[in-house]
């Protein structure tokens, strides 16, 4: 039930769901004065109806195929073996349509992971690709996004951590519960305990299908309305990867979702903002949710214009290929162009059907804040955020980048990651505070932009970082790097005559 009804007759159109809609259309194409304008109009309130996530869930499978028999003999037993996980399927919407175990579990005995169980062949895990044999738009649009290529990068960016220490119990309980892992199968068809159990947003599963579905909609209940809280993303988004949880929570925006959630319509079979709730954005409204003539999306990456995560920010392009796989592309290369073959993240060659721009990608994201702000309150909002990130990167990235890059090139860092002081020191610089400071920026959090974010970049920077260079590289050779990168002759910043928190200029006569 919307919480919200406006006036605009726009809109109101779009609130209808898509099966009246669809009647009035035809109801108006059968009448004799349907004209051309009319058809017109049609195809697009239909094209923005089709983007908008405006009814009860869409199923790609037809009814008939599922509710078997034999599914329904699991509920005998397991209402005893694990009541747990009966009630909650009972309660969801899945018991309410009579989707089964069997119908989630069942396996093909070709399946690798697939194991005899009480007279049926079934899987442990239940991949995006099986949820996908009902729900191929959601499928679809969750394996070609950034959450499902989340190991190759982790591999890429940090082996160290991943390589090296391989399957241990540090990585198995700590990286893997966020990043997921390779999941391996044994013999009997049981799975890997160093592997599994995990739902992290880019495992691997036996299948090959990536990532996993229940990351954000807990089993056995699979909810949307709990998939839209904060909680469903903060359990991950949280700490120095990626410290949403905090920088929401202290922002406008988490706090008034927290005094609020009651007004939320959380419940709603659509979920479009300003019209079914206007209380607060939650991560899912800016990330993944619908608005007036912008659709819903399972892609969470498509609507950043940034990569905030890195030693220096850049702004990026989205390549999408024509089987749905997505590539980000810096916007400083020329990008490629529609139609094309291009090397996908994998290495393999893909044919290139759109490639959207930062600033497409920046208009997706506001066309969200303006349900609720005005264009120039958001426009300056936008443009605040990006020119913290510039200083970030000009006063702090750019230059410690540059001189670790001329440390290794001189042989005074060996290549050994983590064996030095001043590789943790950069490391804490761009990653642990670096990061806070920009998304504390992007998602309004003044104590994680500052205090906790470019405050610390600060003093990490000259207290601890230029310091430990001259440990290595000597006085000689730093002066030249902070000539050179930095375009001064030392360190310390600007003076003044006076600076009573310190006490300075305080004693002389002439000062109050
Ligand atoms: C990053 C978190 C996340 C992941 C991962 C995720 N979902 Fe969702 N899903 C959501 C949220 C949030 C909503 C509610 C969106 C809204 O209404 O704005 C949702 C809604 C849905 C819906 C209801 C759609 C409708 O028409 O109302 C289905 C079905 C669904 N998801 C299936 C899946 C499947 C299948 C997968 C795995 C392939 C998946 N989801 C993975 C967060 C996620
Ligand atoms: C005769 C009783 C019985 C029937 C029928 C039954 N199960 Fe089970 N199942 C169990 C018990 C008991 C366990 C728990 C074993 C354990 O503790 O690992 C179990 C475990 C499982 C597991 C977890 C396996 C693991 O290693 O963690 C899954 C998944 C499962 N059942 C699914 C199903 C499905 C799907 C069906 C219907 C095709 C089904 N079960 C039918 C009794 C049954
Ligand atoms: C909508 C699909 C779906 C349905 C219906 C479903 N499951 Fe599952 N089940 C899953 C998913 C997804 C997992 C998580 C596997 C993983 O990723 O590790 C799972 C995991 C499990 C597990 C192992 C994990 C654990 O927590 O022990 C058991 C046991 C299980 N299901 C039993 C059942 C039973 C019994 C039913 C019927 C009452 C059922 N499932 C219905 C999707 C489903
Ligand atoms: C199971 C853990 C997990 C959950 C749950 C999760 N994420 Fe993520 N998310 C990740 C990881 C890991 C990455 C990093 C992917 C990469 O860049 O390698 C990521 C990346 C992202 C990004 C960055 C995309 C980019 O362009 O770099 C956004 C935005 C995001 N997630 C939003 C969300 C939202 C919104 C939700 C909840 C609806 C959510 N995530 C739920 C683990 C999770
Ligand atoms: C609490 C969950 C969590 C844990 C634990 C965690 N990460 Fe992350 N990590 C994330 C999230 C979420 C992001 C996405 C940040 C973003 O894009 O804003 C991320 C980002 C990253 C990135 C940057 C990828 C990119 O492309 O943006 C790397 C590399 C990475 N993590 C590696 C690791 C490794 C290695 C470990 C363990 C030693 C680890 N992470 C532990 C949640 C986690
Ligand atoms: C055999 C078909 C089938 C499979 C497999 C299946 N679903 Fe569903 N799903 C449905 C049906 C039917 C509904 C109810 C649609 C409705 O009521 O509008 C539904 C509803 C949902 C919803 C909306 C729940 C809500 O709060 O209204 C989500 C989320 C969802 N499924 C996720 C999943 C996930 C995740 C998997 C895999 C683990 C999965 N489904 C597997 C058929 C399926
Ligand atoms: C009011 C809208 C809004 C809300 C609410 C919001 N975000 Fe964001 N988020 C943004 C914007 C804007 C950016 C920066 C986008 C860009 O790169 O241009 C961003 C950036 C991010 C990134 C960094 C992606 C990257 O480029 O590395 C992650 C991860 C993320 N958000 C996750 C979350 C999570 C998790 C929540 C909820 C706890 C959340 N966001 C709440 C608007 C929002
Ligand atoms: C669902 C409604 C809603 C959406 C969507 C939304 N906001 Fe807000 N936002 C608010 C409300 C309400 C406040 C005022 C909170 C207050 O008065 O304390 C607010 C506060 C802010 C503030 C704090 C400024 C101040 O005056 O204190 C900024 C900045 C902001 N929003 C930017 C954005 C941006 C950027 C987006 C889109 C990425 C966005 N908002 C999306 C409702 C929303």
């Amino acid at each position: 039930m919307p919480v919200i009804s406006r006036p605009s007759p726009g809109k109101l159109q779009l609130a209808r769901p898509l099966g009246i809609w669809i009647t009035g259309v035809t109801a108006s194409m059968n009448s004799r004065n349907f004209s051309k304008l009319h058809y017109l109009v049609a195809v697009v309130f239909c094209l923005t109806l089709s983007f908008g996530q405006t009814q009860a869930a869409k199923v790609s499978l037809d009814p008939s195929n599922w509710g078997s028999e034999a599914g329904a003999s699991c509920l005998d037993c397991h209402r005893k073996a694990s009541p747990g996980i009966a009630t909650q399927w009972h309660d969801s919407a899945h018991g309410a349509a009579g989707v089964n175990c069997l119908d989630c579990h069942r396996a093909d005995p070709a399946d690798d992971d697939a194991m005899e169980h009480e007279g049926e062949v079934i899987a442990i895990i239940v991949s995006p690709k099986d949820c996908g044999h009902c729900h191929s738009t959601e499928f679809k649009q969750q394996q070609g996004s950034v959450h499902t290529d989340t190991l190759a990068r982790m591999e890429h960016l940090i082996p160290t951590l991943t390589g090296t220490r391989g399957n241990s119990p540090a990585v198995s309980t700590g990286c893997s519960q966020c990043h997921g892992s390779r999941v391996e199968v044994r013999g009997d068809g049981t799975l890997a305990p160093d592997t599994w159990p995990n739902s992290g947003i880019g495992r691997i599963n036996p299948d090959g299908s990536k990532g996993s579905c229940s990351a954000c909609h807990n089993r056995h209940g699979f909810s949307r309305a709990a998939a839209r809280e904060p909680g469903g993303c903060t359990g991950c988004h949280s700490g120095a990867d990626s410290p949403d949880r905090e920088v929401y929570a202290a922002s406008s925006h988490g706090r008034l979702f927290a005094s609020n959630k009651d007004r939320m319509n959380l419940d709603s079979d659509q979920w479009v903002a300003g019209r079914d709730y206007a209380a607060a954005p939650t991560c899912v409204t800016c990330h993944m949710g619908a608005a007036p003539g912008l659709k819903g999306t399972h892609d969470v990456g498509l609507r950043e214009a940034w990569a905030l995560n890195t030693p220096v920010s850049e702004k990026q392009s989205l390549i999408v290929f024509k089987d749905g796989d997505k590539r980000e592309w810096p916007a400083s290369r020329n990008p490629p162009r529609r139609g094309a073959d291009f090397p996908k993240a994998d290495g393999t060659i893909g044919k290139i059907k759109a490639v959207a721009s930062p600033k497409t990608r920046r208009k997706i994201m506001t066309r969200v804040c303006l349900e609720c702000h005005g264009k120039g309150f958001t426009t300056a909002a936008m443009r605040s955020f990006d020119a913290l990130v510039k200083q970030y990167n000009t006063q702090y990235g750019e230059p410690a980048r540059a001189i670790m890059q001329a440390l290794y090139e001189k042989n005074l860092l060996t290549p050994l990651p983590f064996d030095e002081k001043l590789e943790t020191t950069y490391w804490e610089l761009w990653h642990d505070h670096g990061t806070r400071a920009r998304h504390g920026a992007a998602m309004q959090s003044p104590n994680d932009t500052w205090w906790e974010g470019i405050h610390r970049v600060n003093r990490t920077f000259h207290d601890h970082f230029l310091p430990q260079v001259r440990g290595v590289a000597g006085d000689e050779i730093t002066e030249a790097l902070i000539r050179e990168h930095l375009g001064q002759d030392t360190e310390t910043g600007q003076s003044s005559s006076t600076e009573p928190f310190l006490g300075y200029g305080e004693g002389k006569t002439g000062h109050e």
